[in-house]
Formats: C-alpha cells, sequence, structure tokens
C-alpha cells in the first residue's frame, strides 16, 4: 500500500526581516533583491534561546492535533534539518521529547534544501512496507542561526520556518506517494555551498570563528545554473515516468529559494504559473522548511482535493536533488 499524506502544518516565527531592513544592514537594495530572487521579506526566530526544535515541536503537536493522534500513538518522527539544535543529539529526539512521542523511535536527515524530499521518501517505505502505521515527517530551518548578516550574497536569502506532514497507509490504491526520484552529486557541492566550520573537519576555534567558517558560502552564479537545470529535469523526469502532461498537474510544489528557478521549473514542464505555489516572497528560502509549509498553505486553502497531481522538487546543497509525485488522497 501506498503512503498517504493525512496531516500537513507549519509554524513561521512572528519575527519579520524586510527588504528595507536589509537596506539598512548592507549595501543592497529592495529592488535589487525582489528582480534577483522575488524575495521581499522573510521570518527570523529571535529568540536566541528557540531554535529548529521549538519549530519543530510546534508542527509537530498541530500535525497530532489535525490527525486527532495521541503522542504515544505516534510510531517515528523523521526530522530533515541542516541546522539542529546541537551535533547530537538529533533534533529529531528533542522533537519527540517535546510532544512526548515516548514509544516512537526519531532521527534525522541532513539533505540542505532537499532534506524535506528525501525524509518523504524515506518515511514512505516504512509505511509502503508494512512495518509502521504512521510517520511524521518534519522539515524545518533556523537559517538565521548560520547567517552572515555582512555578506549581502546570502542575508539576502534566507528565513526561519518549518513544516511537516502525517504519512499514513493510503486508504485506496493508487493514492498518496506514487513516485520518487532522488539524486546527489558530491562533485558538485563541495566547493559552491556549504559551511565549512562546525564539523569534525574545522571544529570551533577563536580562528574558524574570525574566519567567519561557520556561516553559509555559496557562490550564487553556480548553484543557481545546477538548481534551474536540475529542477527542470527531474520534474521533466517525473512526468515522463508517470505519463503526466501538463494539463494532468494540479500543482507543482518546488523547493522555494529563488522565483526565477521556481519559474524556470514551471516553464520547463509547460505549467501555467496559477498552478505554481509560491511564497517566496514572505518567507525566502527556509531550507528543509519549504515544501512542507507550501503544501500545509495549499492545504489550509482547500486546494488540495481528491484526486489532485501534485509535482515536488527540490534542489540544494550537497548537491542534492529530487522529485516526488503524489496523488492527494
Ligand atoms: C544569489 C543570487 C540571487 C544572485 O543573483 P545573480 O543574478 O546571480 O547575481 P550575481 O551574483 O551575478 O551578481 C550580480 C551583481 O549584483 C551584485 N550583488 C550581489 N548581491 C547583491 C545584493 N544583495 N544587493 C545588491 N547587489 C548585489 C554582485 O556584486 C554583482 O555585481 P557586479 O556585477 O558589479 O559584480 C542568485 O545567484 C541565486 O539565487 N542563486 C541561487 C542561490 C540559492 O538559491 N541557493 C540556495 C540553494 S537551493
Amino acid at each position: 500500500m501506498n503512503a498517504a499524506i493525512t496531516a500537513t502544518a507549519r509554524y513561521l516565527p512572528e519575527g519579520v526581516l524586510t527588504n528595507k531592513d536589509l537596506e539598512r544592514m548592507l549595501d543592497t537594495n529592495d529592488e535589487w533583491i525582489r528582480t534577483r530572487t522575488g524575495i521581499s521579506e522573510r521570518r527570523i526566530l529571535r529568540d536566541p534561546a528557540k531554535a529548529t526544535a521549538f519549530m519543530g515541536g510546534k508542527v509537530a503537536k498541530q500535525l497530532l492535533e489535525k490527525r486527532g493522534l495521541r503522542a504515544d500513538e505516534l510510531e517515528l518522527i523523521i526530522v530533515a534539518t541542516m541546522t539542529p539544535d546541537m551535533l547530537f543529539p538529533s533534533t529529531a529526539c528533542l522533537v519527540q521529547d517535546i510532544i512526548g512521542a515516548k514509544n516512537a523511535w526519531a532521527f534525522d536527515i541532513n539533505a540542505a534544501c532537499s532534506g524535506f524530499m528525501y525524509a518523504l521518501n524515506t518515511a514512505s517505505k516504512f509505511i509502503e512496507a508494512g512495518t509502521h502505521k504512521n510517520v511524521m515527517v518534519i522539515g524545518g530551518d533556523k537559517m538565521s542561526s548560520i547567517i552572515d548578516y555582512t555578506d549581502r550574497s546570502t542575508a539576502i536569502l534566507f528565513g526561519d520556518g518549518a513544516g511537516g506532514v502525517i504519512l499514513e497507509a493510503a486508504g485506496s490504491e493508487g493514492y498518496g506517494v506514487l513516485d520518487a526520484r532522488m539524486y546527489s552529486d558530491g562533485t558538485g557541492g563541495k566547493d559552491h555551498l556549504l559551511m565549512k566550520g562546525g564539523g569534525s573537519l574545522n571544529p570551533a576555534t577563536h580562528e574558524t570563528v574570525d574566519q567567519h567558517l561557520h556561516y553559509i558560502h555559496q557562490d550564487g552564479r553556480m548553484v543557481f545554473k545546477s538548481a534551474v537545470t536540475s529542477m527542470a529535469d527531474v520534474a521533466a523526469e517525473i512526468m515522463e515516468r508517470n505519463n503526466l502532461t501538463s494539463d494532468d498537474i494540479s500543482w507543482l510544489v518546488p523547493h522555494q529559494a529563488n522565483q526565477r528557478i521556481i519559474s524556470a521549473t514551471a516553464e520547463r514542464m509547460g505549467i501555467d504559473d496559477s498552478k505554481v505555489i509560491s511564497n517566496v516572497a514572505r518567507y525566502g528560502n527556509t531550507t528543509a522548511g519549504t515544501i512542507p509549509i507550501c503544501l500545509s498553505e495549499l492545504d489550509d486553502r482547500g486546494d488540495l482535493m481528491r484526486g489532485s497531481n501534485l509535482v515536488l522538487v527540490s534542489f540544494g546543497a550537497g548537491y542534492t536533488w529530487g522529485g516526488i509525485y503524489v496523488k492527494w488522497q
């Protein structure tokens, strides 16, 4: 039996960082940011005592409530993040503790901006295998914790946020997560999109802090080119493999990195803008949060009907990318 999404939820912190705010901090301007990225503002979790697990916990509580599940009925929690609260324990274990899911096991997945896609694909296997009745999948990042707000090439792009879903066996055949294609290319990512400090290669020292190694480093132009090609290719591949024409697709749910990358993917698929969810203007790039946040917004708007065909696509550091086809049950 395929895995179906039976609940969606999201959490965006209240703090807002607008392009105008960034104008006061950096040599940039609202027009440049909107034209090059489509972003107008992003959310920031300003409380230093709260991080990714806090946002994941908010999502997890809503998911249980929406689905009418008790915390002790949950069997597995997977959290996709590249900004875990700590290197260990996993953020998934912290979320488990927040909601008191004492019978669940829990682990993290790190595939950067493709984290939620990798986690959704992994989670669906536990349902398909019949070994688990339910899995909670959360994607979220406190990007503001690894952004250098003196670097205009990255500070404008990212925001904080989290989203998630519950997966259970689909009620009938032919619904749920029907196909997934995942890719990694380790040659592409290590020079162009990375955080050098804080891992076992460059543990924190005064020098690594002085050298700003604990922040995101990115060659935006290189990443842009790879993202456009990879997301468009995998979207086209998902369509071909499942005999989907652009008319068959109800929603393209793309990773929200940059409006130009989103539009290029939609164009390659021949999909009208009206069938593409985009909230990058309001939230920027929340990394593992973007796709579940989009799903939750579509769901709350009542835009997901039984039989709706969704194509989810992502691209991120690694490089990692992938596409998933879901028929809403
Ligand atoms: C970062 C990104 C918006 C930059 O846009 P771009 O069109 O590639 O711009 P470039 O980097 O070529 O820079 C063009 C010019 O704008 C300048 N510039 C860069 N950032 C700027 C900013 N925030 N404000 C104003 N000017 C800026 C550059 O210095 C450059 O000036 P120059 O021509 O005098 O050298 C774009 O490359 C991008 O979105 N890349 C993908 C990033 C991404 O999504 N990463 C997450 C992975 S999923």
